[in-house]
């Protein structure tokens, strides 16, 4: 059996993909041959990363819509033709979608929405356009970034970490119905990365926060946008066709999944 992982001649669409943990998938992906779809709110930032992949020979198109608007996603995908693979990264956790950390009660609804429409309504939307044409070819593979706050739970962060929670269901349920197709689905589960917005924080030796935060962890450094990468890229290929309806744990060993 080949080890190379090698998805040429796969499409895969990487939602998010215009900087930090998605720039990361799309990179890997190109790199074991994939066609990427490159996927942002922000169409600068994905035209920049198709230029970083198409200047060393890789194979990217920008596509640029907002993964909250299910007539917009449908759209792409169908004129793409369908994907191959779906890696759901696009979320807002990060310093541009956070609108402050408090207790859930100390909350209102409304401060509630923007983390559930992107983080989990983004989700439902794209597994929801991209498997049929999946269904119809009898092989398909859906990546969800969640985070630990959805796995394992999180003070202060109550509203983004239900969303993640309910993508990790979502993949369970869609790979109960999809295996039969040949569809996986999966989940990453992600600790503290190092990303632009966060690089002021990881780059000061001397940060008192980034130090509290790396004592918690057994590998201490921040996971980088290339973990997520070569993780996904496994889950995506021909050899991880009998994994499915699970949530890897991506998190330095900060903690566990049984
Ligand atoms: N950064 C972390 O420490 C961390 C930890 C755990 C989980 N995660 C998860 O990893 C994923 C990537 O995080 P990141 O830190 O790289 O985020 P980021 O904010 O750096 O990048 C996210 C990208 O997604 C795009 N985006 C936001 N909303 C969108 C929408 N509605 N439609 C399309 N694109 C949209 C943004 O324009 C941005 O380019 C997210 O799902 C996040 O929740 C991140």
């Amino acid at each position: 059996m080949a080890m190379e992982l090698d998805l040429e001649g796969h499409r895969v669409l990487v939602t998010g993909a215009g900087q930090g943990v998605g720039r990361g998938i799309a990179l890997g992906f190109a790199a074991a041959g994939a066609e990427v779809v490159v996927n942002d709110l922000r169409l600068e930032r994905a035209a920049r990363v198709v230029e970083e992949i198409t200047a060393v020979g890789g194979a990217a198109v920008a596509s640029p819509f907002d993964v909250t608007d299910y007539a917009a996603v449908a759209a792409a995908v169908k004129a793409l033709g369908g994907v191959d693979v779906l890696v759901n990264n696009a979320g807002n956790a990060g310093a541009e979608g956070w609108s402050g950390l408090a207790t859930f009660v100390d909350t209102e609804p409304a401060q509630w929405e923007p983390f559930l429409r992107v983080n989990l309504y983004g989700v439902l939307h794209c597994c929801r356009a991209a498997l049929p044409a999946m269904i119809a070819k009898g092989w398909g593979r859906i990546v969800t970034i969640i985070s630990d706050s959805g796995r394992t739970g999180e003070a202060n962060m109550a509203a983004y970490a239900t969303a993640k929670a309910g993508a990790a269901g979502l993949t369970r349920a869609l790979a109960l119905e999809n295996g039969r197709h040949g569809i996986t689905v999966n989940n990453i589960s992600l600790g503290t990365m190092r990303t632009p917005v966060t690089e002021k924080t990881w780059s000061d030796p001397d940060n008192p926060m980034a130090k509290k935060l790396m004592a918690r962890y057994t590998i201490r450094r921040p996971g980088l946008p290339e973990d997520v990468a070569a993780l996904a890229v496994f889950l995506a290929s021909p050899q991880a066709s009998w994994i499915t309806g699970q949530t890897y744990p991506l998190n330095g060993g900060i903690s566990f999944a049984q």
